[in-house]
């Protein structure tokens, strides 16, 4: 299907099943599916359910007999240990036969499931890529994640086998993994039979006799060994990727085989324009869903090359690290989170480092994770004299909702819209009853389902859940727990969530399982967690506490012990650095704690004091507490 985006997206809504099955036609099967969509089994359907097939013959094999063989599939660039390495299509399949080798000599096949819990090393991509081999279900856990939240993973996927390494490297310190892993291990009630840890030079670490192997080893003992990749079904699961849902228990989001690939390879060149054999850079974490979609499946499917970056955009070692990293690589395409362009921005807001570098080769910057500030996205245009493309998507989704297709022809930018719905997504606009709103009002965002291929079918052990938080509010549709309008034009704003999600830094976090981890403090009586706006991160969790009655410990203890407790039970990548004790929260009669007024006020935003609110004494008590911190402004 060829032509501009309105043309595109029409003969989508005029025959999907076409439609899709075309984009199935762009990859290898073993068995090809008869049909895209079968709507009568799974929560809503599911996607090329005849068809036999396996993600890595279609990332490796399929370029390596076609010729791509001496072209780089990844180049690990590593500022922050000042190591690089490009790795080819031959030399990666060979990497991964001899680790499936290795893991299927330990037991692993088709439906097992291996957690991955690494830094961004290609070990780590040569570990994903093995499971999609063998069949089974990488779950891979993000390094800024504490102990207690991989065994909550460990928990619910129940791996086989966790695959690690010594240490991960952030500025300025060394994060031992092994710890945690041990920690995690010994804290979850499911007991992975083996680890194989991938020793770093800069930290080595301790191995267990009988459970822990060596990486290094056992690709030794496996080289050379060829492997068959096993036939899968195109809705056997790929992967589970855990992200923030309202409670402390993350959700497990599925990621089937067959919709997956068809989904990822259309978008490489409808959304992102680029060709089989350019250079596609996702400066992510493979820990989160860009990462899985954008540093390893999309462009590997596609035959790009990929770019595995370990650093920062600022410190390592400095603000011009991306515009390095281009140039050196001939990166056509980039996509990265605004807050990594706040950040270059925050230190070097001329763009002096850019002068030093050659793009003539870079297309374009996609940016995600997160809303782009209007702001952030004309500094970055008049920078790199690009197309800055924001784009709107989800764990859930796996890939574009909404966006600006390049390889279309560009509609015109509307700064602060990630633009229009991509084939696939029918998004509506709805008030709290289900009615459609009307154009230009905000409402809950959702999709009219089905949800297209490469979408998440349920949640791992859980199509209950999957059911109650995506299915159940709005009969018909995906809630995206998304909260926005749809101009004249057709063009979304994506405004802010309708849960207690909260995005910070591109991470998304649940302020409820932040929550669950400050209650735990035994001087807590009760406390909030809100997002509230911060320069940089977009946003930063703040939390308010009510001190045991009882208690006569001096409050500024405790807001750090609070802080260090939800470092260890969530991780760093929390950013909670924010604890404000209060004498009580302020709730509504019926008993709910005003979490939004409070935000609003944190955030100098106008607020109005809510009719149903118990005591309205409260929030001004919570207004002098915040402006007695700097943050915020009280207005009425
Ligand atoms: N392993 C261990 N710790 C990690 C980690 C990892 N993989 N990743 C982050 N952390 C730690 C950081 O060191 C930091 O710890 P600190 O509190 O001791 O300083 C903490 O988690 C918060 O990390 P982060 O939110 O990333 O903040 P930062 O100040 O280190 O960096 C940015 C800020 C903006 C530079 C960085 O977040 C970034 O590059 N983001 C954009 C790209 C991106 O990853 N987007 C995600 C999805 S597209
Ligand atoms: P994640 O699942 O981590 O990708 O986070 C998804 C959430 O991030 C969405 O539900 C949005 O709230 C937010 N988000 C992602 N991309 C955008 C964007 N381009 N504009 C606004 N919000 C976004």
């Amino acid at each position: 299907m060829t032509g501009s985006y309105e043309q595109v997206y029409s003969q989508w809504q005029q025959d999907p099943e076409r439609f899709w099955m075309e984009a199935a036609g762009m990859i290898d099967w073993i068995q090809s599916p008869s049909r895209a969509l079968d709507p009568d089994t799974g929560a809503y359907g599911s996607w090329f359910a005849d068809g036999v097939t396996n993600t890595c013959h279609n990332c490796l094999d399929r370029h390596v007999a076609a010729g791509r063989g001496e072209q780089a599939a990844l180049i690990y660039d590593s500022p922050i240990t000042d190591r690089k390495r490009s790795i080819s299509y031959a030399e990666l399949l060979a990497e991964v036969q001899a680790f499936a080798a290795a893991l299927s000599d330990m037991g692993i096949g088709k439906g097992d499931r291996v957690i991955i819990y690494m830094p961004m090393i290609p070990e780590a991509v040569v570990a994903m890529l093995a499971c999609a081999r063998l069949g089974a279900i990488h779950s891979v856990v993000f390094g800024g994640f504490a102990a207690a939240e991989l065994a909550t993973r460990i928990d619910d996927s129940e791996p086989k086998l966790i695959v690690s390494a010594s240490c991960g490297i952030e500025p300025g310190r060394i994060v031992a993994y092994k710890p945690l892993l041990d920690q995690a291990i010994e804290m979850a009630q499911h007991k992975p039979g083996a680890t194989i840890v991938f020793q770093r030079p800069e930290l080595a670490c301790s191995m267990m006799a009988g459970r822990d192997h060596d990486y290094a080893e056992l690709m030794d003992s496996h080289a050379g060994r060829v492997i068959d990749c096993t036939p899968v079904a195109g809705t056997d699961p790929l992967y589970i990727l855990y992200t923030s849902g309202t409670t402390g228990q993350p959700k497990g989001v599925v990621r089937d085989n067959g919709g997956h690939m068809a989904a990822l390879y259309w978008t490489m060149h409808a959304v992102y324009g680029v060709k089989p054999g350019e250079v596609f850079w996702a400066a992510s974490d493979i820990g989160w869903v860009v990462g899985h979609s954008y540093i390893v499946y999309g462009p590997l499917l596609h035959g790009n090359t990929t770019i595995l970056f370990e650093g920062k955009p600022v410190g390592t070692p400095d603000a011009g690290t991306f515009w390095r990293v281009i140039a050196e690589h001939r990166v056509a395409v980039l996509f990265t989170a605004p807050t990594a362009f706040r950040a270059i921005r925050k230190e070097d807001s001329s763009g002096s480092f850019v002068a030093e570098h050659d793009l003539s080769g870079f297309r374009a910057l996609f940016l995600a994770g997160e809303r782009a500030d209007p702001d952030t996205i004309q500094w970055a245009e008049k920078l790199l004299n690009v197309p800055v493309i924001d784009h709107w998507w989800q764990t859930e989704t796996g890939s574009t909702i909404a966006g600006n297709p390049m390889g279309l022809g560009l509609l015109p930018v509307k700064h602060g819209s990630p633009a229009v719905p991509m084939p696939g997504y029918d998004v509506r606009v709805l008030d709290d009853a289900g009615h459609p709103v009307a154009r230009g009002t905000l409402g809950n965002v959702v999709v009219k389902l089905p949800l297209p291929p490469g979408c998440l079918p349920t949640l791992w052990n859980a199509e209950e859940r999957f059911r109650e938080a995506y299915l159940a509010e709005f009969p018909g549709y995906y809630k995206t727990a998304d909260a926005g309008y749809i101009d004249e034009d057709g063009y979304l704003f994506i405004m802010a969530r309708t849960d207690d999600i909260i995005n910070v830094a591109g991470h998304r976090l649940s302020t409820g399982g932040m929550e669950e981890a400050v209650s735990a403090h035994p001087d807590v009586a009760e406390c909030a967690v809100v997002g509230i706006a911060d320069t940089m991160k977009g946003q930063i969790p703040a939390g308010f506490i009510v001190l045991n009655s009882s208690n006569g410990r001096d409050p500024a203890l405790i807001e750090a012990e609070v802080v260090r407790l939800v470092r260890d039970r969530i991780g760093p990548v929390a950013a909670f650095k924010t604890v404000m004790t209060v004498k009580r929260l302020p709730k509504t009669r019926s008993g709910k704690i005003l979490r939004a007024t409070m935000q609003k006020i944190a955030d100098g935003e106008a607020w109005k004091m809510p009719a149903t609110i118990d005591d309205p004494a409260v929030l001004e008590e919570i207004a002098a507490v915040l402006t007695a911190r700097g943050i915020g402004q009280h207005k009425d």
